[in-house]
């Protein structure tokens, strides 16, 4: 009985071994390609319940939210759900001292209270098409890399105007395996998306920086839009006449949960990975780039922290500039570890020496040379990088260089020998217009410290010849003492004060630009983007040409090598389809982390003398009493989940569904130890992190009292 036992245990970890599933899938090709895998693996629906152009499909729930978040229809009034954090710099837009979303939340209590957010739009997806044949068309071998960009270029624009044609819809053509296949896809964007609730950021951004990226996770990480359009149902600009928008399809939501293994599917826009690269690649990322950006960025967020700690109103104004900059910072740091601790490097060199093996033969010669190519390109690149990393990381870091260099404009307009007026007008305008918006969230004291910290390291880490002269010359003035920099800096620079830089504007006259030009952050603005554009842009994009066209030929060839293997095209922003089972992981030696939290975490976590660890009296009675409604399972609330499905950034407020389809999770992170998985997915320890939609529910109804939300949602329960 026992042996039967451990046979049956043996033969069930196998199978759950290959359920585990790597890959973003191309919508158009599940029938063909993964149908059969994602129901047995326990799909109930079929590819075409999730992609079809011939009947409302899931497809029509799913939105690109912003610039690059996803988001999903959940009501026939075009309610909308999203990430916290997706919807950040919205909420973060409408909130000062008097009314703080971000700390308070928001929530509108109909839709006359919903607010604008111009600039934010929604994108659904009509349709898409290879056009493989189309792009590549008389394209040769014998072509230049330009020349190619060249014709290939002009194809695209001829297959967005014919797709396009007539309608209101906007078209992109993108690259998949590396320029060796084209998609088209048509769009329908929308203009007009309002706020309609948003969790204090006590659940909304629960745990904060110290808890991103991370497992056992509590964040309540939603936030709610509404798409609006013009009467006739078609996308318009904000106007009061606007209604609601009627989809052609909202996701049902199951209350129903989820047990471990169960399958799970994500819908969504995965922005970028790069899973074929070879070890060099590899290598300059994790010992070059990665380093840089953790060390300049580890420095910033120092500073900030500092000065946010000490005060609520800079709390508001660096919340959403800091979130992005620790994001990053994080995630190279575990993206770095993993790859490390995957072997990762020698892993795709152990690969490459197969491969060599292969190319070798006459048959393949054609991929012989690909890696003493490789090898040079990389070793040639990888200084380059560098020096533009401490530029991009270190230089445009500061928030007064990279601000002074938005009036390089100005600058080019005021001094041409003919000067268009209009234009210089419309300038003057539109700077106006945003150091209104800049000047909202800045102070020069923070800017300073980090200027001074930044150029010290730039300055001891790049090599001299590789300065722009100007900004030795202002350096060696004052001795190399970089707090003295900062000060001389911050007290000549008109950039450094709202008054003085609106005083100027308001008074400008064409020949002003030459204060500009005499300004010292604008001069050390001019001088970084001066080297990256005479010194660094021409050699590195000569560069990168070549990795593209090395990259595609070892793309062809990884697939000519393995013609057994299924192979996924790295994320590119379009829509994907990832799936998995939900499952637990060991991230460390004897320790073992379930695949889903509670409520009981958090009161865990709970400490009121830190901003993100703070639990509201609200949701202590609800938990005191266990009163989660129809939202409670066996008398737990239960908040996150994990599973095994391969996500990236892009992925943000994707809907995760269930077996049937339906709306079970949003996805909003991956767990520390998996986040390589960007360039090497790990089976055992890459997990994609979702909120579970009782929760959100739960928070929404029960928590902020909006249960009319709820009641326009359409929820199943089979259980
Ligand atoms: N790590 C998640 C993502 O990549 C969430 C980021 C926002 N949260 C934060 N604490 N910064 O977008
Ligand atoms: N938080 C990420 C996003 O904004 C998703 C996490 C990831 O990179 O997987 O898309």
């Amino acid at each position: 009985m026992k042996k039967l036992l451990t046979l049956a245990l043996i033969v069930f970890a196998t199978c759950f071994q290959a359920r585990s599933d790597e890959g973003m899938w191309i919508p158009l090709f599940l029938g063909e390609l993964n149908e059969a895998q994602m129901q047995a693996m326990g799909m109930k629906i079929t590819a075409d319940d999730i992609y079809s152009v011939n009947h409302s499909s899931l497809k029509d729930a799913i939105v690109i939210f912003g610039g690059g978040c996803t988001g999903e229809v959940v009501s026939d009034q075009g309610l909308l759900l999203t990430n916290h954090h997706c919807g950040f710099r919205s909420i973060q837009k409408h909130s000062s001292i008097e009314h703080d979303y971000l700390t308070n939340g928001f929530w509108a209590k109909d839709k006359s209270e919903e607010l604008t957010n111009p600039g934010l739009t929604v994108t659904f997806l009509v349709r898409m098409e290879e056009v493989t044949a189309r792009v590549l068309d008389s394209i040769n071998t014998d072509m230049t890399e330009a020349e190619r960009k060249e014709l290939i270029n002009s194809h695209i624009k001829n297959i967005k105007e014919e797709a396009t044609k007539d309608t209101h819809y906007k078209a992109v053509v993108k690259s998949f395996f590396l320029g060796n296949r084209y998609f088209l896809f048509v769009n329908e964007i929308f203009e007009d998306v309002r706020l309609v609730g948003a969790p204090p950021s006590n659940i909304g951004k629960f745990g904060g920086d110290t808890d991103n990226w991370m497992w056992p996770r509590h964040t309540g990480d939603f936030s709610i839009f509404r798409i609006y359009a013009d009467k006739d149902n078609n996308p318009a600009k904000y106007s009061e006449d606007n209604v609601p928008y009627q989809p052609k399809k909202h996701l049902s939501i199951s209350l129903d949960g989820i047990n471990e293994g169960d399958f799970t599917f994500i819908f969504g826009y995965p922005g970028s990975t790069e899973e074929y690269i070879p070890s060099y690649a590899v290598d300059m990322t994790i010992n070059t780039i990665n380093p840089i950006r953790i060390s300049l960025r580890g420095k910033r967020l120092d500073v900030i922290k500092k000065y946010m700690n000490d005060s609520p109103e800079i709390r508001i104004q660096y919340a959403a500039k800091q979130a992005g900059i620790s994001n990053g910072w994080k995630k190279w740091i575990g993206e770095n570890r993993g790859i490390k601790r995957l072997h990762g490097i020698e892993k795709k060199q152990a690969f490459e020496k197969e491969f060599q093996d292969w190319a070798s033969t006459s048959e393949n010669q054609k991929y012989n040379s690909l890696f003493s190519e490789f090898k040079k390109t990389y070793e040639e690149l990888n200084p380059l990088q560098q020096n533009l990393y401490y530029l991009v990381e270190g230089g445009l870091g500061i928030e007064i260089i990279k601000y002074a260099n938005s009036f390089s404009s100005l600058v080019n307009i005021s001094s041409s020998n003919d000067i268009d007026k209009e234009k210089l007008d419309k300038t003057i305008e539109l700077l106006k217009k945003a150091a209104t918006s800049y000047f909202k969230d800045y102070q020069p004291e923070i800017d300073k410290e980090v200027f001074a910290i930044l150029f010290k390291t730039y300055y001891e880490n790049v090599n001299k010849n590789e300065i722009p002269e100007e900004i030795l010359k202002q350096i060696d003035k004052c001795n190399s003492d970089f707090k003295l920099f900062a000060e001389e800096v911050f007290k000549k620079s008109m950039f450094a004060s709202k008054e003085r830089v609106i005083d100027f504007l308001e008074n400008y006259k064409t020949s002003h630009y030459k204060k500009i030009k005499k300004d010292p952050a604008y001069q050390i603005a001019s001088s970084l983007i001066n080297q990256y554009r005479v010194n660094y842009y021409p050699k590195i994009s000569k560069l990168n040409n070549k990795v593209d066209s090395l990259m595609r030929l070892y793309m062809e060839a990884q697939m000519e090598m393995q013609p057994h293997k299924l192979f996924y095209p790295d994320a590119n922003f379009t829509l994907r389809v990832a799936y998995g089972n939900t499952l637990g992981y060991n991230p460390a030696d004897a320790v073992t982390y379930n695949y889903f939290t509670t409520l009981e975490g958090i009161m865990e976590k709970e400490d009121p003398d830190i901003y993100d660890y703070v639990v509201e009296d609200k949701l202590k009675d609800l938990y005191n009493n266990k009163d989660y409604g129809i939202y409670g399972n066996n008398g737990k609330m239960q908040v996150c989940f994990i599973a095994n499905i391969h996500t990236t950034g892009g992925n943000s407020g994707s809907p995760v569904l269930d077996a049937n389809g339906n709306l079970i999770g949003i996805n909003f992170d991956r767990c520390w130890e998996g986040t390589m998985s960007d360039i090497m997915y790990d089976p055992d320890q890459s997990r994609n992190i979702m909120l579970d939609i009782r929760y959100c529910l739960f928070i929404i109804d029960k928590f902020a009292g909006a249960g009319h939300l709820v009641d326009e949602m359409t929820i199943v329960k089979a259980n």
